[in-house]
């Protein structure tokens, strides 16, 4: 079931989204060579308690931490560990999901550490703009498959591979929530949008093959050929003509501008 937000409902899910953005700007600060993923871990987690909200993925299905963080290979649900150093040339996706006043936001941006390697850094911006291609599609009657389609598209003109096993999501009162968001796919297929769907676009983008693999953990999931992945995340809202982005932060909107 795909449920319908009230004007209101956007509004205070809106506060939520912005405080999401609001962390993954201040952890963009912080980030240096030498921290770990813990540290990383705790500074977000004191940043969004400290805020009165709840890191929703702390105890989700027994997940042990308060945000993912997945390191080069990593395509998505690494776990912060006090053993994952960050070093000059990793990329490091930081996935920030708050949950404040009953609504979950959802985002995450994918940081270079120190000096990248330029075919790395190009991954990355591919990454960013495949998200941003696939948010600009999204208007009342579009099908959820454009979404895919144009995402897919784009990573496969520059040779990257699009991860099929993880998905964007419906979000709101609920972390997951119906539909879900394919990041590859046919045009005009899947249910057509609607003004008060909310629902994040994540599309995690592999330098080499798609395919991926689970590790003994049960969480983190790394690529099959060890080549690095990225990622971008924003939740949005379907508006009477087009979207809005919830997670940019008005007063520091995320542009990278590459
Ligand atoms: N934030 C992730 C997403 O974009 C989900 C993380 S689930 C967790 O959907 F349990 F790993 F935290
Ligand atoms: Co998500
Ligand atoms: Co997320």
């Amino acid at each position: 079931m795909i449920s319908i937000k009230s004007k209101r409902e956007i509004e205070v899910m809106t506060e939520s989204c912005q405080l999401a953005a609001k962390t993954l700007n201040f952890i963009a600060q912080k980030l240096e060579i030498g921290m770990t993923t813990e540290d990383v871990n705790q500074l977000c987690h004191d940043f969004i308690t400290s805020h009165g909200a709840y890191p929703s993925p702390l105890n989700y299905h027994g997940f042990p931490k308060s945000v993912c963080t997945s390191l080069n290979e990593v395509i998505c649900h690494g776990i912060p560990s006090r053993k994952d150093k960050l070093k000059n040339g990793d990329i490091l996706n930081i996935d920030v999901t708050t949950h404040y006043k009953n609504f979950h936001g959802d985002t995450n941006r994918t940081f270079f550490i120190g000096e990248v390697d330029p075919k790395i850094q190009d991954l990355v911006k591919v990454t960013y703009e495949c998200m941003m291609a696939g948010i600009n599609v999204c208007k009342p009657g579009a099908h959820i498959g454009d979404i895919g389609a144009v995402i897919e598209e784009m990573a496969n003109d520059h040779g990257y591979s699009v991860v099929h096993e993880y998905c964007g999501h419906g979000i709101g009162r609920e972390f997951h929530e119906d539909p879900q968001i394919l990041h590859y796919g046919k045009r005009g297929t899947g249910v057509q949008m609607k003004p008060g769907m909310t629902f994040t676009v994540e599309p995690m983008i592999n330098l080499g093959k798609r395919h991926c693999k689970l590790l003994k953990d049960n969480w983190t999931v790394v690529t099959k050929d060890k080549k690095p992945s990225a990622q971008f995340e924003h939740t949005i809202v379907i508006t009477e003509d087009g979207h809005r982005i919830l997670t940019l932060d008005p007063d520091n909107p995320y542009d990278p501008k590459f």
